[in-house]
């Protein structure tokens, strides 16, 4: 089924300037001849040479904003891929003028064509969709598939940062870390009520923990750090 685009959505976009880094593309784009996506460097996109921080399935954006403003010296990178609500976000970056944090529209699946091997320093997860239906599992953000384009982006002593509502879910990823050589620490189900500090609400986990679900929470590394 095709996405129904919200009114104006082109326009939108367009207005949101340097903010947007522009379309993750896949093969058959490339094949196409569309708008073949550049390398990203700290250096090209923000001018510096601060490390990158990558949120994969931002949605409207409001933890990537808020993670920006407290980290000026990191800069953030925030992937969608429904435009239709990461134009959302990406207005609102442009209006606070936040200089450290831009938008990729597009799918995880294609990181790897803009983004180096070891290039990214840590990478966010936050309420990513559980696709309950197991013949829909190759689609979680933590299927091997994933977890092999991770390891490879992931700089030395990278991090994954997961949250989710989720249990069938977190479950799911805890097993897919452990057979797929990445380690973990910091693992608790019940994140509002632990020693963890610095927790940003984003906008599915206040939903969800207002109708009194706890959230799970793990930091994960690849094996080789
Ligand atoms: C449940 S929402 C959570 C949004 C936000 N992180 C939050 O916590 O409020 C998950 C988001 O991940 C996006 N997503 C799912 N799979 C993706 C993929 N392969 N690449 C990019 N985004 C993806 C979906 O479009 C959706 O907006």
């Amino acid at each position: 089924m095709r996405m129904r685009k919200k009114r104006n959505l082109e326009s939108r976009i367009e207005a949101c300037g340097a903010v947007n880094l522009g379309w993750l593309q896949d093969y058959a784009s490339e094949m196409r001849g569309e708008n073949i996506p550049e390398i990203i460097t700290s250096e090209k996109v923000f001018g510096n040479s601060n490390p990158i921080h990558l949120e994969i399935g931002c949605g409207k954006g409001q933890f990537a904003e808020e993670i920006a403003k407290r980290n000026p010296d990191i800069n953030y990178i925030a992937v969608e891929q429904n435009v239709n609500v990461l134009v959302t976000a990406m207005e609102r970056t442009r209006d606070s003028g936040t200089p450290n944090l831009k938008y990729l529209m597009g799918m995880a699946e294609y990181l790897e064509k803009v983004f180096e091997p070891g290039s990214v320093q840590c990478i966010y997860l936050n309420f990513s969709c559980p696709f309950p239906k197991n013949a829909y599992a190759k689609h979680r953000l933590t299927h091997q598939r994933f977890l092999d384009i991770y390891r490879n982006i992931l700089a030395p002593g990278g991090v994954i940062y997961q949250k989710t509502d989720n249990a069938p879910f977190f479950e799911f990823s805890l097993n897919s870390y452990c057979d797929n050589g990445f380690r973990m620490r910091n693992i608790t189900f019940d994140l509002h009520n632990s020693k963890i500090e610095g927790n940003i609400i984003t906008e599915y986990e206040a939903k969800f923990s207002s109708m009194g679900f706890p959230i799970y929470y793990v930091e994960a590394f690849p094996q080789k750090n």
